[in-house]
């Protein structure tokens, strides 16, 4: 058995920087709410013709994430792709990764695993490294959120949270025998699956019935979100599935150097720091510049703290998210 380790990692956010007072030009908002509630200040929007798309920005996250990686793309054995918002409904972002990187006919998988996706697609990966199925395994977290959010005051409490952008990171054989994914933690529950959910496009909500009905008020191609009772379950998971892998480690809260929460609200980061008394040097945060960016908020939050020297050689890094579903999990890295 192997044991696997992380060894580039890369993200990328469109250049387009929306503010909460741009949004309160398109609804019925404003900055203080959106700052008090969320605590971001602003997040990324793909603009029309910059040519970016879901596996676009994935593309360019994933380059950065190989070059650091010192590793070409003949190197990738395989391709684990995370999002909720594909280019297409069919097929997944994954294919389109490995056509626009020319990497000849390795397998492509998706996950849709929303907020917890990244924590997912880094098991899977993490699994096949430690069998020596495949060596390196390019893993991927991507998202358009601004492509299908309703920005009319409807749909303001969904469209104010969620931001575009894509991390990515090479998952390897760990050669030097040290450190490396020490354990992952993976959960769901879907008898919530329709407190946070988008219901069309789907075999339910489909073509026929779309050119059919047509109504006026049709909103089941919108997120929808029971945002008080998304918090109230984030905040057990989250809290729950750290202290699982912690446990399955024989460690501490005192073991832990940094911890990286997947990006849903600076409320809920931070009802997580106090629970477990982290001080705010072993917490890294940046939903206040990107919102969240669901299967790509990790990957980019961990790629920056990496970029910044937040994370160093031996420290224990610790993931974790919660999403739709509802799924959640948490990753135990030894860096
Ligand atoms: N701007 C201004 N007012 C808004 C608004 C916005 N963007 N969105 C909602 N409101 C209004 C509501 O209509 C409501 O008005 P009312 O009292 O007149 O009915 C009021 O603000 C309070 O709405 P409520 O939904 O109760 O607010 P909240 O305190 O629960 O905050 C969230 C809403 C979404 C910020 C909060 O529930 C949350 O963060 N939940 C977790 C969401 C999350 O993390 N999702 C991702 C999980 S991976």
């Amino acid at each position: 058995m192997y044991t696997s380790k992380i060894t580039g990692l890369g993200h990328y956010v469109p250049e387009n920087i929306v503010t909460n007072d741009d949004l309160s030009k398109l609804m019925d908002t404003n900055d203080a709410w959106i700052r008090e509630r969320t605590g971001i200040e602003e997040r990324r929007h793909i603009k029309k013709g910059d040519g970016n798309s879901t596996s676009v920005m994935g593309v360019k996250a994933a380059t950065i994430a190989l070059e650091r990686a010192k590793l070409a793309p003949s190197d990738i054995d395989f391709i684990v792709f995370a999002t909720l918002s594909p280019d297409m409904y069919f097929p997944g972002g994954g294919v389109q990764v490995q056509d626009m990187m020319g990497m000849g006919t390795i397998p492509a998988l998706d996950v849709r695993n929303q907020c917890s996706g990244f924590v997912y697609a880094i098991s899977v990966a993490d699994q096949f490294v430690k069998t020596g199925m495949y060596k390196n395994v390019l893993v991927i977290g991507s998202e358009n959120h601004s492509g299908g959010l309703d920005f009319t005051t409807r749909g303001r409490s969904v469209s104010v949270i969620f931001g575009d952008g894509a991390g990515a990171a090479v998952v390897s054989r760990n050669e030097s025998g040290t450190g490396g994914i020490l354990s992952t933690h993976l959960h769901s529950e879907g008898k919530h699956k329709d407190q946070l959910s988008l219901q069309g496009p789907s075999t339910e909500h489909w073509v026929p019935e779309i050119i059919a009905e047509n109504p006026q008020e049709d909103i089941p191609y919108y997120p929808y979100m029971n945002g008080q009772f998304v918090f109230k379950h984030a905040i057990v998971r989250f809290s729950e599935v750290i202290k699982e892998g912690l446990a399955a480690n024989d460690m501490g809260v005192e073991d832990i150097d940094i911890f990286i929460p997947h990006q849903a609200n600076l409320r809920i980061s931070q009802f997580i720091q106090k629970k477990f008394q982290l001080p705010d040097d072993k917490v890294y945060n940046n939903m206040q510049k990107y919102g969240n960016t669901t299967a790509a908020s990790i990957p980019i939050a961990l790629s920056e703290a990496w970029e910044k020297g937040k994370i160093k050689e031996g420290d224990l890094v610790v993931l974790a998210a919660f999403g739709s579903g509802f799924t959640w999990g948490s990753v135990m890295i030894r860096w």
